[in-house]
């Protein structure tokens, strides 16, 4: 790959897509876009910008520390949307009473996050948010993690290629609380635990203790955490709570769609955004060390939270850079610039008004025409429009225009076919 000299170089973070960027990033946000429509979720959409009120967060969240942040000239806290779902419940919040409920949206959204940048890491990705408001049962999780697959499946991946972890907290908070663990330590518990795997357990042990803990409420944190599946969650609570009866209901919710196998049940799965409050899910590519592809959950109290009306919501995140990194991985990738169905070019200006009309012609009939912009030798019109991308080619000379007739090429069967140029 060839070096970029510095001052070329985006900000540290930011992208630049070019040409055949853009092909996989369109190739990518169709696959979204086409299975939520599938499923019946409808598209929104939102300003980048939003007021720092509305995005200020819970302590402990890392997202808090990795705002974009900025005053406009009249002095208003404003900032770059790190996610969409506060966006997402102002919106369902300033039309509640003209909304109709439980309803579908989704979202492409650009986020920014001041993030330390790494493989599948960026300060600016692209989010496709998918979300149902109003619902109160296991039936959204499950339509959503559908939803979801069905991008997957269509991006050409399977259950082997992406394995989905999923808990619960509420589930979470039964667990803590039949350890002994007060209710007012739960949130703080719920962020600390979350970084499990992230930093080292010494570290996690203190900022536990910071949320209150005593150290036998730690030990006890941790033991809960090395619980393996939902027999041993059973076991530790001595009996059901509906909080699991949900949580063993959802693999039987996916069997209905066919698609158990990609979830399995993981107790670190925790989530580091302080809204959630049920079943929690994220999900990884299964043969990589990548970032989190997609992660979600229900979130029943954020519109109360933000003085809204109280509304449930389960939603998912579903970032472009790692299901890039993934696609290019498998070498399942799309590439190359957008197709060009014919590039029209002409030796002098004699022939130009005719290679316009050509263009035109094909143009007014939906089909993409590449114009040469001034006239060139045939040498060198061929060698540009060979490179890649162009289905025919016509070159059109004054013998050309002197018999009313042109040889269409087809660049890659090699094969040509007569057209009229009248
Ligand atoms: P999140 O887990 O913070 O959730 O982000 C969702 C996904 O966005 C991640 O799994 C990852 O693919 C991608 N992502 C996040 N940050 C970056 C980054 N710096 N660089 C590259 N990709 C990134 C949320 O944002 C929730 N609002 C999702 C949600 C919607 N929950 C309910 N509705």
């Amino acid at each position: 790959m060839t070096e970029i000299p510095l001052h070329f170089e985006p900000p540290r973070g930011m992208r630049d897509f070019y040409p055949e960027d853009m092909a996989a990033r369109n190739a990518v946000f169709a696959a979204w876009a086409e299975a939520a429509r599938r499923f019946g979720f409808v598209q929104y959409d939102a300003c980048v910008v939003e007021s720092l009120e509305l995005l200020k967060r819970k302590s402990g969240e890392e997202i808090g520390d990795q705002l974009y942040t900025f005053k406009d000239k009249s002095d208003r806290d404003l900032a770059l949307r790190p996610e969409m779902t506060p966006t997402l419940a102002r919106m369902i919040a300033a039309r509640h009473g003209m909304l109709s409920f439980p309803l579908k949206w989704f979202a492409i959204a650009q986020c920014f996050r001041y993030e330390r940048t790494t493989k599948g890491r960026k300060r600016e990705h692209y989010q496709w948010n998918l979300d149902i408001l109003g619902e109160e049962s296991l039936s959204a999780e499950a339509e959503i993690l559908a939803c979801v697959f069905s991008a997957l499946t269509a991006l050409g991946l399977n259950a082997q290629d992406v394995r989905t972890h999923f808990s619960s907290r509420a589930l979470l908070a039964d667990l803590l609380a039949k350890a002994g663990i007060s209710e007012e330590h739960h949130s703080a518990a719920f962020l600390a635990l979350d970084k499990r795997g992230k930093i080292p357990d010494d570290e996690i042990v203190l900022l536990l203790r910071k949320a209150g803990l005593k150290q036998e409420d730690v030990a006890a944190a941790f033991r809960i955490m090395a619980l393996n599946d939902l027999d041993d969650v059973r076991s530790f609570l001595g009996g059901e709570t509906p909080a699991l009866a949900a949580a063993a209901e959802l693999p039987r919710r996916m069997a209905d769609y066919g698609l158990d196998d990609y979830l399995c049940f993981d107790i670190g799965v925790v989530r580091g955004l302080g809204y959630y409050t049920g079943i929690v899910f994220e999900a990884y590519a299964a043969a990589h060390k990548m970032r989190a592809i997609f992660g979600g959950g229900r979130y029943d109290r954020l519109l109360g939270e933000l003085g809204g009306n109280a509304l449930s919501g389960v939603g998912l995140g579903f970032g472009d850079v790692v299901i890039m990194d993934l696609l290019q991985a498998k070498g399942g990738m799309p590439s190359g610039p957008d197709r060009i169905d014919l590039a029209v070019g002409f030796m002098e200006e004699a022939q130009r008004p005719a290679a316009v009309r050509l263009a035109r012609v094909w143009r007014e009939e939906g089909r993409r025409a590449d114009l040469a912009l001034h006239c060139e030798k045939a040498k060198n019109f061929f060698g540009r429009v060979g490179k890649g991308g162009v289905t025919e080619a016509v070159f059109l000379g004054p013998d050309d225009l002197a018999s009313g007739t042109a040889r269409v090429k087809n660049l890659s069967g090699r094969t040509e076919r007569q057209i009229p140029l009248k």
